[in-house]
């Protein structure tokens, strides 16, 4: 049991390519949803809605969207990393079976959020946990999720009508996959490596460098 728990934690991958768009059975889908709403939250505010987009039209706009700030990004970009990035596949939108994007509500639960008086930005690590949990059981069920943040989101609040102050956190890619990568894309094109376990942890105090 724990060893399972181990095995998806380090299996998890973040997936771009590996996409192979058949359907996910609902009742998969609802143990996913169901992991990610059983993540903690500040006050017990839940603060995550989890809207599904499966309609072909609203993800190739999307993706014309993402495909624009990739470019606003590699325009940034020097000679080698500019090449480098090139080669980076950075979603699967349009060939993963659906997506999900995770929004936060900062009013759900309000106005004395327990524990979100002095750190406002609590609802939104609770959202990211929810992600997390999401993204877990997603593995365990042998589906595989990207997340995508190449976008703004005053453009993702119009294209799918989410209310003004609730913010739009994660785009995130689902799907059956033909496989999970062991080595994270950014690291198989040289783009960026793991830092190793032993350079970020620190005892009683901040040691070495950044
Ligand atoms: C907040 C967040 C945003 C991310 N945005 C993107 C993205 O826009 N495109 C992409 O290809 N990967 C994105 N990723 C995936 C990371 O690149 C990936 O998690 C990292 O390289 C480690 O790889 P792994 O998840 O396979 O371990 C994002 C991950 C996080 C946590």
């Amino acid at each position: 049991m724990i060893s399972q728990l181990y095995d998806v934690i380090h299996r998890r991958r973040d997936v771009r390519g590996e996409f192979t768009g058949a359907p996910v059975p609902d009742e998969v889908l609802h143990r996913v949803l169901s992991a990610a709403h059983a993540a903690p939250s500040v006050g017990l505010s839940q603060p995550w809605d989890f809207i599904l987009v499966r309609d072909r039209a609203v993800r190739a706009a999307f993706h014309d969207h993402v495909r624009q700030e990739r470019d606003t990004f590699a325009a940034a970009l020097d000679g080698e990393a500019a090449r480098r990035f090139a080669r980076i596949k950075i979603d699967g939108v349009l060939e993963s079976t659906l997506s999900v994007v995770v929004t936060y509500d900062p009013d759900r639960g309000g106005p004395a959020v327990l524990g979100r008086h002095a750190i406002a930005d609590a609802g939104l690590y609770s959202v990211c946990l929810a992600i997390q949990n999401l993204w877990l059981a997603a593995t365990a069920e042998g589906l595989g999720v990207g997340w995508v943040s190449f976008y703004r989101e005053s453009f993702l609040r119009d294209l799918l009508g989410v209310p003004g102050v609730v913010r739009p956190v994660a785009w995130l890619c689902v799907g059956p996959v033909s496989h999970l990568e062991e080595v994270p894309d950014l690291e198989r094109h040289g783009w960026r490596r793991r830092r190793p376990l032993d350079a970020a942890v620190h005892h009683d105090r901040w040691t070495g460098d950044r």
